[in-house]
């Protein structure tokens, strides 16, 4: 052991070096590159910099810690421990001296680079490096004989305690910085955002502030708009909240509202408004709920297809309702929230917008890329963001291919007869027997299954008021499981089925999941017009998956991740039977939840994931599958249950389907069956 040069080792993080004596556990752990958070540089302020020294022996290590290893405790520790308390064995980082060999642990709570997302064992952790943070400064006061500005000054100060470069300082700042150095006494807290061209002084409070730093992640969906205000330092989500998409009004789906920007003028701008103005009514609502001060939300991350990313920032979506189906800029941009008319945070916020992969494959997919890092794994990776449009990415190691392909809404229960957005009373869960043919189901907002006792009294009023996405997925994946619909999507009649739920409607079929006599409302049944259109829906899906599988040259994916916050209520066996997903075991189906809303989160508090994203995007390669010829060839063969052509031996092993065919009224095999329709 050297009394002079004392072997110092930092845990968690490993890190090891030899400092001279006599330096502050906050300069030994900046030398070695460790993890150790400071607000007020090392003033004994802040308290962020607190650690625990080990004692005693450290064979793994190959040292042993004496009790003076650390200077003892300092006046500035003594006062520290008196006002607000030191839990027993921490020391202040910034005021301990290194006197001989050591280990320091590093608490998580002193780590300035946190983790922003536990995911599963085979995504890599994220960690926190907001763009934003607290500095303390103190700075000379003015002096008559050396005259200089306040900025300067405080320019000055920040390159002498911060080491950084002058910071650009907007007037609303600048405004409000002279009584803010006097109030606090030549000290003042900044948050300094890490802008492009260096420092920029984003908000000023006298003396030390403390509370915590925050932003929102806001994921843009075409139907509804997610926020999370998330603690930027933690990247812990404080409060959540949402909206239906004000644009809706507009157009259900993104091309009616590419047309209605086309056929009206003024008309972008008129939806550029609206959305603006619920994120705005949001911004402000989150912080009164979740009781934050709105001057500290001081970032926003964001993330949406190519039209709603175009329709915030104020641009004519028209180019991409058209081939070649061009955006008028692709890199992610960081701009003022304000700007975006995100007025009612703090006045200086940046907004930073992931970058779009293509014209149709947005910022949300991107998102999407950057929390389930495709490009990380070894598997060959799909993941389906299923909404209206479904994204798509394809990849491993090598290579990733992304493409989008437009489902339509019926995954969302529209164009379904009894369809509805998922809401209390909606239909989301669906079982049939197939011996009886009979059904039960779950309705959000109930526990009990309708053949549960109890079930009509648990419903409450407004009883069972139509079907949901999920709802109508499972029924009929459900109807396919029990012989009531052949391969190529015809209901069966009475008849041919055995079930009297099966009644004539027209020239087709339907199948009666709920009498309205029963429930004192209307019918709920599926109709051969819902499954044609859940066909569709489907078949654009999966065309999409293969199309992306042809470049890759597979037939096979190893693993399939359902993203998007309808992925996270698809039963996966569900989705196989009905074939909108490749053929997999089921233990290799993983749903992500909202992985586009993680992914802004991810953005919002970690510069270095920001510079990841981007560059992963560019070589992100790109699928158009409106111009790929073989899409409509996909499209075709994916429109039977599950497929006309490609096995599904995983499903067959776990989940065979009954060989029944309602053209003819016989029994045949199902390919026979299926090529007898023509396809849609
Ligand atoms: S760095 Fe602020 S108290 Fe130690």
């Amino acid at each position: 052991m050297s009394r002079e040069m004392p072997r110092v080792v930092f845990t968690p993080s490993g890190k090891r070096g030899q400092v001279p004596a006599g330096t502050t556990v906050l300069e030994g752990a900046r030398q070695l590159g460790v993890d150790l958070d400071s607000v007020c540089g090392g003033r004994g302020i802040c308290s962020k910099c607190q650690i625990s020294p080990g004692r005693g022996a450290f064979p793994k290590h190959g040292l042993s810690v004496a009790e003076d290893a650390l200077s003892p405790l300092n006046d500035v520790e003594r006062r520290y421990d008196e006002k607000r308390g030191l839990a027993p064995g921490r020391r202040l980082g910034c005021q301990a001296r290194i006197l001989a060999d050591v280990v320091i642990d590093v608490p998580p709570e002193s780590q300035l680079h946190r983790q922003v997302v536990r995911k599963a064992a085979e995504v890599r952790a994220v960690e926190t490096d907001p763009a934003t943070r607290l500095c303390l400064v103190e700075m000379a006061e003015p002096d008559l004989h050396a005259p200089s500005g306040d900025l300067q000054r405080l320019n000055a100060a920040l390159a002498d305690q911060w080491d950084l470069p002058p910071a650009a300082c907007p007037l609303s700042v600048l405004s409000r910085l002279q009584p803010a150095l006097r109030k606090g006494g030549w000290t003042v807290t900044l948050a300094l955002h890490r802008g492009a061209s260096g420092p920029e002084i984003l908000d000023i409070w006298p003396g030390f502030f403390e509370a915590p730093l925050c932003g929102l992640a806001i994921d843009l969906g075409s139907t509804t708009i997610a926020l999370h205000l998330t603690d930027l330092a933690t990247g812990e989500v404080i409060a959540s909240s949402g909206a239906m998409n004000p644009q809706i009004r507009f157009g259900e789906d993104l091309m009616s509202r590419v047309s209605y920007a086309m056929m009206n003028p003024g008309g972008a701008a008129e939806m550029t408004a609206a959305v603006r103005a619920t994120l705005d009514g949001l911004a402000a609502g989150i912080a009164t709920e979740a009781g934050i001060d709105p001057r500290c939300i001081v970032e926003a991350a964001l993330v949406g297809n190519p039209v709603m990313h175009h329709l915030l920032l104020g641009i004519d979506p028209v180019e991409l309702g058209q081939a070649p189906f061009a955006l008028a800029t692709s890199e992610a941009a960081t701009l003022p929230a304000a700007a975006l008319g995100i007025g009612s945070i703090n006045p200086e916020a940046r907004a930073y917008l992931l970058p779009l992969i293509a014209g149709h494959v947005g910022a949300d997919a991107a998102a999407v890329a950057l929390s389930e890092a495709p490009e990380t794994s070894d598997d060959l990776t799909l993941i389906v963001d299923v909404g209206t449009n479904a994204e798509i990415l394809l990849g491993d190691r090598t290579r990733v291919l992304a493409c989008s392909s437009p489902t339509g809404p019926a995954f969302e229960g529209a164009q379904i007869s009894a369809g509805q957005r998922a809401a209390p009373g909606a239909i989301e869960r669906v079982r049939i027997d197939p011996e009886t043919k009979e059904p039960r189901f779950r309705v959000i907002g109930c526990e009990l299954w309708s053949d549960d006792p109890g079930f009509a009294a648990a419903l409450g009023p407004a009883g069972v008021t139509g079907i949901c996405g999920s709802g109508i997925i499972e029924a009929v994946a459900e109807m396919r499981m029990a012989g009531l619909v052949d391969g190529s999507g015809l209901i069966g009649s009475a008849a041919q089925t055995g079930s009297d739920r099966c009644r004539p409607e027209g020239r087709t079929q339907s199948y009666l999941l709920l009498a309205g006599a029963a429930t004192g409302g209307r019918d709920i049944a599926v109709t051969q017009g819902d499954i044609r259109a859940i066909q569709l829906a489907k078949s654009a899906l999966y065309a999409g998956a293969r199309l992306l599988m042809d470049r890759r040259g597979v037939d096979r994916v190893d693993r399939v991740v359902l993203a998007g916050a309808f992925g996270a209520h698809i039963s996966p066996l569900h989705a196989m039977v009905l074939g909108m997903i490749p053929d997999v075991p089921l233990d290799r189906v993983r749903s992500a939840g909202n992985a586009a809303g993680t992914g802004a989160r991810i953005a919002l508090c970690s510069v270095a994931a920001r510079r990841l994203i981007e560059e992963n995007v560019r070589r992100i390669e790109k699928v158009e599958t409106a111009i790929e010829p073989r899409f409509q060839d996909h499209f075709v063969a994916a429109n039977a249950l599950p497929h006309a052509s490609d096995p599904f031996p995983e499903l067959a092993r776990i989940a065979p389907l009954p060989r029944v065919d309602f053209n003819t009224g016989g029994s045949r095999g199902e390919g026979e069956g299926r090529r007898r329709r023509r396809p849609r």
